[in-house]
C-alpha cells in the first residue's frame, strides 16, 4: 500500500472543503436542479429536496469520508480492506465506479454545451454571431462532440497532475464569484414581467403536488448534487488529513451545495416565466409540462442576457458561462479521479496511464452521447437516479453492519474528540443504521409500486 505521503493530501482544511465543494457544485446545481424543480411541482420538490440533502445526504457524506480516510483507497480497495477481503463487498465500489463512468459520459456533453455558449458569447462580442450560428447549425452533433472532447481534454489535463492545488485554488475564487453573479442576476430577473409567477411556484408549496415521482427525483437529485453514492467522496476522503473533523467538513459542503442550488432556483424559475412571456416556448400550454428539461437552462439564460441589453448582456453572458464551465470542470475532475484512483491502486497503473486509459474510454462514450442525446435520459435514470441512491443504501449497510459504528467513530475521533458520545454521534448512528437505508428503500419500493400501477 502506498503511504499517505505518496498519495498526496489536501493542503489544508479549507483546501479539502473547497475541493469537495468544487466537486459538489456544478451542473447539478445550475442545470439539473432548476429543471427538476420545474418538472416536479416547484416548491413541493424543493421541500422534499431539503429533507433529502440533510436527512439522507449529509449522513451518507460522513460515511463516505470516514471510509475513504480510514482506508486511503479508491472505492473498490476501500471496501476490500474494510471487509478483510471477504465476500462481495468490493462490488459496492465496482458499481460506484461504473456509475461514475456513465455519469461523466453524459455530464461532459452538457459541460460541452456550456463551453459552446462561452464561445457563442465571444462571437457576439466580435460581431461574428451569424458566422458562429451558421457553423454550429451545419452539424449540431459534430459541434457538440468537439466541445465535449475539449472539455474532457481539460479534465484529463488536470487529473494528470494529481490531487491538484489547482482544484483548491480554482474553487476558492469560483464559489464567491458564482454566488455574486447569481445574486445580481436574481436581482435583475425579479424586476421583469412574469417573474413573480415563477417565484410563487418555487417558494409556495402545494402539497397536492407531492407524489412518488417527486420524492424519487428529489432523493436522486440530492445524491447527484452532493456527489454521493459512487465513491467520489470516499476518494476525496482518502486524501483528507487525520486532524480534520469529518462531520464539520460534511456539514459545510452540504450547506454550500444546497445554498447554490437554491439560488439557481431563485434565478431560473422566475426566468422561465419571463422567457415564456417573451415568446420562448418552455412549457407545453396543454399539459403544463416542460417541453425539454435538458435544454431548459440553456433556453432561458441567453434570453435573460439579451434582455439586459447590449454590451452588458454579452459581458454577463460570457462571465456566467465561464463560471459555469469552471464549476463543471471541478466536478468532472472528481468524477474522473474515482476510476483513475482505482486504476492506480488496484490495477497498479501509473497515474499517467490510468488517467489516459479512463479519459479515452469515457471520452469515447461521451462522443457517442453527443450524437445521441436521448442516451442522456437513459444513463441518467440507470446510473444516477437508481444507481446513486442504491450505492448510498449499500454504503450505509456496509458501514453499520460490516465495518461497524465503532470503526467509524474511531476513525472520526482524531478530528472530532468524543464523537461517539456527542449529540452528533448519537443522532448520526441512528440515521446511518436505520433511517437513511430505510428511507432509500421506501422511496424505491413506492416508486416501483406506482410505476407498476399497483
Ligand atoms: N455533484 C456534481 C454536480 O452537481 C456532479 C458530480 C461530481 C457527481 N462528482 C460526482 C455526481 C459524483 C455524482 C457522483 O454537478
Amino acid at each position: 500500500m502506498q503511504t499517505t505521503q505518496e498519495r498526496g493530501l489536501w493542503s489544508s482544511k479549507l483546501g479539502f472543503v473547497l475541493a469537495a465543494a468544487g466537486s459538489a457544485v456544478g451542473l447539478g446545481n445550475i442545470w439539473k436542479f432548476p429543471s427538476e424543480v420545474a418538472d416536479n411541482g416547484g416548491a413541493a420538490f424543493l421541500v422534499v429536496y431539503i429533507l433529502c440533502c440533510f436527512i439522507v445526504g449529509f449522513p451518507v457524506m460522513v460515511a463516505e469520508l470516514a471510509i475513504g480516510r480510514k482506508t486511503r483507497r479508491n472505492p473498490v480497495g476501500a471496501f476490500k480492506v474494510l471487509s478483510g477481503g471477504k465476500g462481495p463487498w468490493f462490488l459496492i465500489g465496482g458499481w460506484g465506479i461504473l456509475c461514475g463512468i456513465f455519469i461523466l459520459s453524459f455530464y461532459l456533453v452538457v459541460a460541452g454545451w456550456t463551453l459552446s455558449f462561452v464561445v457563442a458569447e465571444i462571437a457576439k462580442m466580435f460581431g461574428a454571431e451569424a458566422l458562429y450560428t451558421t457553423l454550429s447549425t451545419i452539424s449540431p452533433g459534430v459541434k457538440t462532440a468537439i466541445f465535449t472532447v475539449l472539455f474532457m481534454v481539460g479534465t484529463v489535463g488536470i487529473v494528470l497532475g494529481g490531487v491538484a492545488a489547482g482544484i483548491e485554488r480554482a474553487t476558492k475564487t469560483l464559489m464567491p464569484a458564482l454566488i455574486g453573479m447569481l445574486l445580481v442576476m436574481i436581482g435583475f430577473v425579479l424586476t421583469r414581467d412574469g417573474a413573480m409567477t415563477g417565484l410563487t411556484e418555487y417558494l409556495k408549496p402545494d402539497l397536492g403536488d407531492l407524489n412518488t415521482t417527486v420524492i424519487f427525483s428529489a432523493m436522486a437529485q440530492a445524491f447527484f448534487s452532493l456527489s454521493l453514492g459512487m465513491g467520489a467522496l470516499i476518494t476525496y476522503g482518502s486524501y483528507l488529513d487525520e486532524k480534520e473533523s469529518i462531520p464539520e467538513a460534511a456539514a459545510l459542503v452540504t450547506t454550500a451545495d444546497f445554498s447554490i442550488a437554491f439560488l439557481a432556483g431563485l434565478l431560473i424559475m422566475p426566468a422561465m416565466y419571463v422567457a415564456q412571456g417573451a415568446g420562448i416556448e418552455i412549457i407545453n400550454p396543454d399539459t403544463g409540462a416542460l417541453i425539454n428539461s435538458d435544454t431548459l437552462v440553456f433556453a432561458v439564460l441567453p434570453q435573460l442576457f439579451d434582455a439586459m441589453g447590449g454590451l452588458i448582456g454579452v459581458i454577463f453572458g460570457f462571465a456566467f458561462f465561464v463560471l459555469l464551465s469552471m464549476a463543471a470542470l471541478t466536478s468532472t475532475i472528481s468524477l474522473l479521479e474515482v476510476p483513475v484512483s482505482f486504476g492506480i491502486d488496484e490495477l497498479k497503473l501509473e497515474r499517467r496511464k490510468s488517467t489516459l486509459l479512463f479519459g479515452i474510454l469515457i471520452g469515447a462514450i461521451a462522443v457517442v452521447v453527443s450524437f445521441n442525446f436521448s442516451l442522456i435520459g437513459h444513463f441518467d435514470l440507470i446510473f444516477n437516479q437508481i444507481g446513486l441512491p442504491l450505492g448510498g443504501f449499500m454504503i450505509c449497510i456496509f458501514l453499520a453492519y460490516v465495518w461497524t459504528l465503532r470503526g467509524a467513530f474511531t476513525e472520526m475521533e482524531s478530528g472530532y474528540p468524543g464523537v461517539a458520545t456527542s449529540t452528533f454521534g448519537k443522532v448520526w448512528s441512528v440515521f446511518v443504521r436505520f433511517i437513511c437505508p430505510l428511507l432509500i428503500l421506501l422511496v424505491f419500493i413506492t416508486t416501483v409500486w406506482t410505476a407498476l400501477g399497483l
